[in-house]
């Protein structure tokens, strides 16, 4: 791949600039990668936040959850995308069991992620029952940004992946714990999978922006770039949309590759020295 690509005169998304964007009203688009290549062209497309998600655990290592996915591995992935984005915020999951034993335990595994990776934010799932991990890590200064809603690392608690907070009760406590992330000093929060009308209400009422994912429209939106380019077939919920079906396009372009090289006609003189 050309290193043209290369972003290089772009000027840097912070996190300050996301507040920014939200008291313009202009929108965060926000995407995930996990390798130097696509994150690269993700960089170059005008996103404003990569995600360095603990999705990895599925779309590259194909587990069936978050969970196993190790601090090693996400920072392995995370110094790879952060050697592209030159103009996008990077912001790297926590992975599970890197934060829920202890503050302490929470803050080495981000201050880890920092020094290692060269990230620039971490993103962290949970509300008030982590509220001293979150402010442990913000008080040695690394920006954090919250996840509610459907936490993917709490599947086994919740049993599906389904809407979260339809009730009353799951919803206030939403509610509740967007305004605590707020007020301790996160600068964005993730709400994912819950019902359009609750992710306005947090939206408006919040000064730090709201970025959902199938949570209906928010002060931006995120997308595991995996799903959104078709190369996961099996995943189909109502809130993706699908920008590419490259799992088609991939998988026509082996096949291609495979008769030309069993027909002889690759490589041709001309490919060859
Ligand atoms: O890991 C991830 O990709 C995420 C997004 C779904 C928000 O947390």
């Amino acid at each position: 791949m050309s290193t043209q690509l290369q972003n290089t005169s772009a000027r840097k998304v912070t996190t300050r600039r996301l507040t920014e964007m939200k008291q313009r009203g202009e929108k965060i688009a926000m995407l995930t990668a996990y390798d130097y290549s696509s994150a690269l062209i993700v960089d170059n497309s005008g996103i404003d936040v990569i995600l360095v998600g603990d999705s990895a655990s599925n779309v590259m290592a194909g587990n069936v959850t978050t969970l196993p996915i190790t601090l090693d591995q996400m920072i392995y992935h995370a110094k790879s995308v952060i050697k592209a984005a030159k103009r996008a915020l990077v912001v790297v999951d926590m992975p599970f069991g890197s934060y829920q034993g202890n503050p302490m335990e929470a803050l080495a595994s981000a201050i880890r992620i920092m020094k290692e990776s060269h990230a620039e934010a971490v993103k962290i799932e949970g509300g008030s029952e982590i509220r001293e991990s979150i402010e442990r890590i913000l008080s040695a200064g690394i920006p954090v940004m919250g996840h509610l809603g459907l936490t993917p690392q709490s599947i086994n608690k919740f049993g599906t992946y389904t809407v979260r907070a339809r009730e009353e009760a799951e919803a206030a406590k939403l509610i509740e714990d967007a305004r605590m992330l707020q007020e301790i000093g996160c600068f964005a929060i993730v709400i994912e999978k819950v019902p359009a009308e609750l992710t306005a209400k947090v939206a408006a009422e919040l000064t730090i922006p709201v970025i959902g994912i199938g949570a209906g429209p928010a002060d931006g939106q995120v997308l595991v770039m995996h799903d959104m380019l078709g190369i996961n077939q099996d995943f189909s919920p109502r809130f993706l949309r699908h920008y590419a079906d490259l799992a088609t396009t991939m998988h026509d372009a082996f096949a291609s590759y495979v008769a030309d090289v069993k027909s002889s006609d690759f490589p041709s003189p001309a490919e060859s020295y």
